[in-house]
């Protein structure tokens, strides 16, 4: 097999060089919005939300009515996050938003999930980043340690098993599990007590 480099498009290093993906203005930002997070918002208890909301707020986040993000989890970047009413993103969550993650009405991520919107072109020399928003349904439950991979599009009422790895869409609501998440079943969805579909 030859050991010849691989040619360079560009003569900026590139991401397997060392070299930055994004700008400077970005790279500030999220330096600015660790250091906040970190000393004002990563050791806060549950209920301190409405703190986590205002701080996610002032660095571009849109945020909904009672939405939350747990202090241990972690977001690459507020203006790239869009949470709607009720929307959770649990403990330990990696919330890699290179390119925007939506979270629908009481969508639900739990802890330890990765949702994943970067990649990098693997057929190109220069490795370039290629960002993809994740779209998370209205009541969809990502499960404990469940990966989000870029440009997927978790349907609304969509159950995502723990552990399971989902790429592209995944139907409403569908019940996935597994590597590659595959459909096991359908969800019912009662109201509490009812016994019925709601
Ligand atoms: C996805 C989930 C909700 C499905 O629950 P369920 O409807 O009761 O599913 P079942 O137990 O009937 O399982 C259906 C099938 O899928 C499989 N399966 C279920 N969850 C799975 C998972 N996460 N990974 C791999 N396979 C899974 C089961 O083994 C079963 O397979 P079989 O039909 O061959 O026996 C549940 O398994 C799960 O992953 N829960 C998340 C737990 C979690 O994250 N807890 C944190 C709380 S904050």
């Amino acid at each position: 097999m030859s050991t010849a480099p691989l040619p360079t498009t560009s003569k900026t290093p590139s991401p397997q060089d060392g070299g930055p993906s994004f700008g400077l203005r970005n790279r500030l930002v999220r330096l600015v919005w660790g250091v906040v997070w970190l000393l004002l918002a990563s050791w806060t208890p549950a209920p301190l939300h409405p703190w986590r909301r205002a701080l996610l707020r002032l660095f571009g986040a849109r945020m909904g009515h009672r939405a939350d993000v747990r202090g241990s989890s972690r977001v690459w970047l507020p203006s790239h996050l869009v949470m709607a009413d009720h929307a959770l993103i649990g403990p330990k969550v990696t919330c890699y938003n290179q390119a925007p993650i939506t979270l629908g009405e009481r969508a639900l991520v739990s802890q330890g999930a990765h949702l994943c919107a970067g990649t990098h072109d693997i057929d190109r020399a220069d490795f370039p980043l290629v960002a993809k928003p994740i779209v998370i349904g209205a009541h969809a439950w990502v499960a404990a340690e469940a990966f989000v991979g870029p440009g997927a599009v978790i349907g609304e009422g969509c159950v995502l098993g723990a552990r399971a790895v989902a790429f592209g869409r995944l139907d409403d609501w569908g019940v996935y599990a597994g590597n590659p998440a595959r459909r096991v079943r359908e969800r019912r969805w009662r109201s509490p007590g009812s016994g019925a579909p709601a």
